[in-house]
This record gives structure tokens, C-alpha cells and sequence, in this order.
């Protein structure tokens, strides 16, 4: 038979084990802090019906527009979509379970998200978010607070080349008003719209403001600002959150042009951006979504949220080679099969009790590739569980590390004292 290789899926990555300590690391990081902060887990299914998403994200967005892997099941006909976001099922979730009724939510979620996007450095088809949401607050205390926190994590995991951009987009009336004054611009300057901008000109023009094209740059500069249209209300819950971030010593720039790719934010809307990553600098992004539980069929309610594209951040760890790669074994036992291996495994699982990390070759082997092994393996120990030893009662240890102070040569030691000798060394 002809042998076929298979590969992945285009835009689709294998995590690969000698990444897996900085995926662990950053996880354990992240959820340290977000616990610091009263934060718990929810995970919703990788799976939910499409209008989850058309509705929640926006009909007129580039994620529901031309991202989506959305299917039709073929047992019963359902329209369901591999989820683009969290955000959006969170809250389908907190509604379905009437979990906003008078309280509040706080909770985090780690998982795979799926954009059928052009895959480049830093952008994936299937990626990672950590996302978190707090819901059922309105006051702008909890914005900032969220912002502070981001900015705790950061510092944990050593990042420093972060900055923060902060937004408002006001309330819905200021952004009805702005958006009649941005039609009407764009209306007087439509020989200058690409065909992009031409087709949100109705549906959704402050997405032209967002608009990479060089020659539109000039008249989108001069556009008529939501800053211009904001109540005293919405300057001052920005204010607030500025006063909050201030206090803390959390630096940020206000950019008037930042209004994210999802529908369903208000007032506050911010980016956590890093130069050293080339053009996919977004590390995290997020703000408030009031609007948005209702829009999901929920009463009236408040929400806030971001989430970090964990690609990247392991990224920035990996170029800043920081953090440490634990080897996968501290001990490793050697053996010369029958009788030995079963020795070797009784004192392998008695190290495991005590919670040494153990490798033993299974079934008989040579001396010589076991050390090559033990080597290899970065277990600081080699224990030798070989017939003469076992024959007088004993076994040997001996460093396999330059700089271990103890069992620098082999050295044999009764078999009932191996564990308490390993243990005492490590
Ligand atoms: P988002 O800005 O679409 O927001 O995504 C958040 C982060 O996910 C981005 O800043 C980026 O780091 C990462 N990301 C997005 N797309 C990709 C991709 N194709 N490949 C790799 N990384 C990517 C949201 O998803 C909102 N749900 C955030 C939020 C939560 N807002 C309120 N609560």
C-alpha cells in the first residue's frame, strides 16, 4: 500500500511538547491572578448555534461576514458554528442558566477559538483565547479594575513591552448621533470610498474609520469624532476608569480611532498592543458590552470583558527565553530486565509516592543506550537496579549533572535505602 502522510489543518497548530512549559506556565500565571480577583472558570462548548454568533458579533463584521466555520448538521439539519469568540456563548450561557438575574459573574475561559482568517505570523485559524467577563456591573470601577489586573498579569509573566490604548464609544443615543454625522461625511466625500467603505457606508460606518487603505487616511483623520457627540455622562465614566488607571500606575493612551471588529461594545473599548511581534501586535483586547445581553435575548444587563490571544503571548515568552524548561524526569532508573525491571519498577513507583518524576525503560534494553537515555531524559539521577547489586541487597545512584555535590560516582547503597538517598539528594 502506498504510505500517505498526512499534515494539519492550513492555519491550524500542533502544540508541540517542547512548547508545553511555556503553556503551562502562562496558564498557571494567568489563573493565579485572576483568582487574586475572585475570578472563576466557566466553559461553554466549542459548538453553538450560528446566531449565537451573527447575532451577538454583528451581521456586519468581518468575523460573521467571512470568518465563520459554520455548517449544517447533517443528522438534524442545525445551523451551528465553530465559535469565532467566547463572549458571545458566555452569554448565551449566563442567560440560558438565569445567572445575571440581581448577581454578578465573574469568570474566566481558556479554550480554542476558530476564525477562517488569512493565517500569517501571530494569526491562526484555530487559536487560543483566556478570556474574562465580568457581568451584572455598571459602574466603571469594575473597567478599571479589569485593566489593573491585565496589567498584574503582564508583570507576572515579565512581559514589560506592553501598552495599553483606551476608547470610549459612548452610550447608544451619542453613537446614533455620531453615526448620522459620519454618514453624512462620508456621503459628501464618496468619491473617495473604496469599495469596502462603500459597502458599510449604511450597515456599519464607524468599521471605515478602521479602514488600512492609505488613500482614504486623509478624509477618515478629518471624520467627525464620537469625542465631539459624547455626553457629560460618558466623559465622565472614562474619566473615572483614566483616574482609577492613574492611581494605580497603569500607563495608557486614549486613541479616539480605536472601536474594535465586534458590534457589541459601549463605552469602554481598549487593546493591549506589543511592538515585538511584528504586525499581529494585539495581545488582548476587549471592553464593555452592555447592550449585548439583551441583543441575546437576557434582560437588560452590564458586561466587560477581554481576551488575550495566548499564540502570541507564548511567543513573547519564547523570544525572551525566560522561563525555565523542567526536564521530564528527575530520576532515571536503569535495569538489566526480568528479575531488575521488576525490582526497578517497585522502587520507581515508591520515588513516585513521594512525587519524583520517574523514567524506566520498558522490557530489557542495553546498558549503553540506557544511558544515553537517562542523559538524554535530564533526570539529574541514574539508579541501577542490575543483577549483581540486587544479588548483595543493593542498588547504585550516580549523578548524571555536572554540578549535583552528591553520588558524583556511583555509588551502592542497600535497596531498602535507594528511595530515602534519591530523596534526600533531589
Ligand atoms: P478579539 O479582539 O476579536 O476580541 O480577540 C481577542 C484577541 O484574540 C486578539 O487581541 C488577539 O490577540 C487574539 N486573536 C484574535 N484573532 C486571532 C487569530 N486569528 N489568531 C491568533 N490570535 C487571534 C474578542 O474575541 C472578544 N470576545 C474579547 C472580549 C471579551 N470582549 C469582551 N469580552
Amino acid at each position: 500500500m502506498k504510505r500517505e502522510k498526512f499534515t494539519g489543518v492550513k492555519g491550524m497548530n500542533d502544540m508541540l511538547p517542547q512548547d508545553a512549559h511555556l503553556w503551562h506556565f502562562f496558564q498557571k500565571t494567568a489563573i493565579g491572578v485572576l483568582e487574586r480577583y475572585g475570578y472563576e472558570e466557566i466553559r461553554t462548548p466549542i459548538l453553538e448555534n450560528t446566531r449565537v454568533f451573527t447575532r451577538g458579533v454583528g451581521e456586519v463584521t468581518d468575523i460573521v461576514e467571512k470568518e465563520m466555520y459554520s455548517f449544517t448538521d447533517s443528522l438534524n439539519g442545525d445551523q451551528l458554528t465553530l465559535r469565532p469568540e467566547g463572549t458571545s456563548a458566555v452569554v448565551r450561557a449566563m442567560n440560558e442558566h438565569n445567572l445575571l438575574y440581581g448577581a454578578q459573574q465573574r469568570v474566566w475561559y481558556m479554550g480554542p477559538m476558530f476564525r477562517h482568517e488569512r493565517p500569517q505570523r501571530g494569526r491562526y485559524r484555530q487559536f487560543h483565547q483566556l478570556g474574562v467577563e465580568a457581568m451584572g456591573i455598571a459602574n466603571p470601577e469594575i473597567d478599571a479594575e479589569m485593566l489593573i489586573m491585565i496589567n498584574r498579569l503582564w508583570k507576572a509573566l515579565g512581559l514589560t513591552d506592553v501598552r495599553l490604548e483606551l476608547n470610549t464609544l459612548g452610550n447608544l443615543e451619542e453613537r446614533q448621533a455620531h453615526r448620522k454625522a459620519l454618514i453624512e461625511y462620508f456621503e459628501a466625500n464618496r468619491e473617495l470610498l473604496d469599495e469596502d467603505a462603500e459597502r458599510r457606508l449604511y450597515s456599519n460606518p464607524l468599521r471605515i474609520l478602521d479602514t488600512k487603505n492609505p488613500a482614504m487616511q486623509d478624509m477618515v483623520n478629518a471624520a467627525p469624532r464620537l469625542t465631539d457627540y459624547l455626553g457629560e455622562e460618558s466623559q465622565a465614566f472614562l474619566n473615572r476608569i483614566e483616574t482609577l488607571l492613574t492611581a494605580a500606575g497603569v500607563a495608557y493612551t486614549i486613541n479616539p480611532r480605536l472601536v474594535r471588529g465586534l458590534d457589541y461594545y459601549n463605552h469602554t473599548v481598549f487593546e493591549w498592543i506589543t511592538d515585538s511581534l511584528g504586525a499581529q501586535g494585539t495581545i488582548c483586547g476587549g471592553g464593555r458590552y452592555d447592550p449585548l445581553i439583551e441583543m441575546l435575548g437576557g434582560r437588560a444587563n452590564h458586561g466587560v470583558g477581554f481576551a488575550i490571544g495566548m499564540e502570541r503571548v507564548i511567543e513573547l515568552l519564547r523570544d525572551m527565553g525566560t522561563v525555565p524548561q523542567k526536564p521530564a524526569a528527575d530520576v532515571y532508573v536503569i535495569h538489566h530486565g526480568g528479575e531488575t525491571e521488576v525490582e526497578a519498577q517497585r522502587l520507581s513507583e515508591a520515588l513516585r509516592d513521594s512525587g519524583v518524576r520517574v523514567l524506566v525503560t520498558p522490557g530489557q534494553a542495553g546498558m549503553k543506550g540506557q544511558m544515553k537515555k537517562a542523559d538524554a531524559s535530564g533526570a539529574r539521577f541514574a539508579l541501577f537496579v542490575t543483577g549483581d547489586e540486587l544479588a548483595r541487597g543493593a542498588v547504585g545512584i550516580k549523578a548524571l549533572r555536572a554540578g549535583e555535590t552528591q553520588f558524583t560516582e556511583q555509588t551502592e547503597v542497600a535497596k531498602d535505602e535507594a528511595v530515602n538517598q534519591l530523596l534526600g539528594a533531589l
